[in-house]
């Protein structure tokens, strides 16, 4: 099945500047987790394990925040904080990472394509991280992707309705409903221009890919904004085989802008940041009354 995940981050993160000059856009927090660090939590409840990172220069925060910090873990150690990093030491134990680099930023398509020399010859999901995807009732979209991958075999992407005039921001495709929620995608135009979207469905940053499409990748020519697409290359494969849309489940907020950003923010501190911060408030306060009775006895 598949293992490995993709994460494109190169990126500039333009719109976040000053904020991005020398931290990595993915590793913005929404609210104590960087961006990064929400998607390999996605990916490996999805069973996807090995993370497969394409990184740029000045991105080598996101390699420090997979591996250990020996000094700040052992000035923590034993106290209540050292819960706060149990999430992150259980994405380490439990998942690889590895990286390459993008040298020159030539699209989506051409990340993904230097992806390849860490991805091989088997399918692998990608995920945007700035697209973050937090769904509260259950499976995360990657997995329910992962579930449809097992039934047809063949690249799936992740949609979502848009309004018509935020279509100019996306991959849209068109397609027809093969069951509730799912779509067998006859076209997809990146970025179309005013008027010429194929429908309201929007691509969002997640997508399962099979290999062959590193050889489509590897001919396609520049397509929008003169960069290599991988919407292109999709486009190419639904016309020789099966490619899928899929309509997922959950919550999404576009974290590559900064309306996005603090909507999801504020999502998090909610509905996920007050629950966790609650359990480790009730550590400390457990570890505050065993002191106690210590020093009394
Ligand atoms: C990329 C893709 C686009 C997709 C979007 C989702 O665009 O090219 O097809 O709809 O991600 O976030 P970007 O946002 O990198 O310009």
């Amino acid at each position: 099945m598949i293992k490995k995940c993709l994460f494109p981050a190169a990126g500039y993160g333009t719109r976040f500047l000053p904020a991005t000059k020398s931290m990595p856009k993915e590793m913005m927090p929404i609210v104590n987790k960087p961006l990064i660090e929400y998607g390999v939590d996605e990916a490996l409840q999805s069973g996807l394990h090995e993370v497969c990172i394409v990184t740029g220069r000045g991105k080598r925060a996101l390699d420090d925040h997979f591996d250990i910090n020996y000094e700040l873990e052992h000035q923590i150690q034993g106290t209540a904080k050292e819960e706060t990093l149990s999430g992150i030491r259980g994405l380490m134990d439990e998942c690889t990472f590895s990286y390459t680099r993008q040298r020159e930023m030539k699209g989506l398509g051409h990340a993904i394509l230097t992806g390849e020399t860490l991805i091989g010859d088997e399918p692998f999901g990608v995920v945007l991280a700035d697209d973050l995807c937090i769904n509260l009732e259950g499976d995360g979209v990657l997995a329910q992707m992962v579930e449809f991958y097992k039934q047809f075999r063949c690249s799936i992407v992740a949609i979502e309705e848009v309004p018509a005039e935020e279509a100019h921001k996306y991959g849209v495709i068109s397609g027809e409903m093969i069951k509730p929620g799912l779509y067998r995608v006859e076209d997809m135009v990146e970025k179309p221009a005013e008027g010429e979207a194929p429908s309201n469905m929007a691509i969002i940053g997640r997508y399962i890919l099979t290999p062959d499409i590193f050889d489509i990748l590897r001919d396609t020519a520049p397509g929008r904004n003169g960069e290599i697409q991988i919407t292109d290359a999709l486009r190419e494969q639904c016309q020789k085989g099966l490619v899928l849309a899929y309509k997922f489940k959950g919550a999404r907020f576009d974290c590559g802008s900064i309306e996005g950003y603090i909507e999801a923010t504020n999502y998090c501190y909610e509905n996920i940041y007050k629950a966790e911060s609650k359990t480790v408030r009730e550590i400390e306060v457990n570890e505050e009354s065993l002191e106690a009775a210590d020093s009394e006895a």
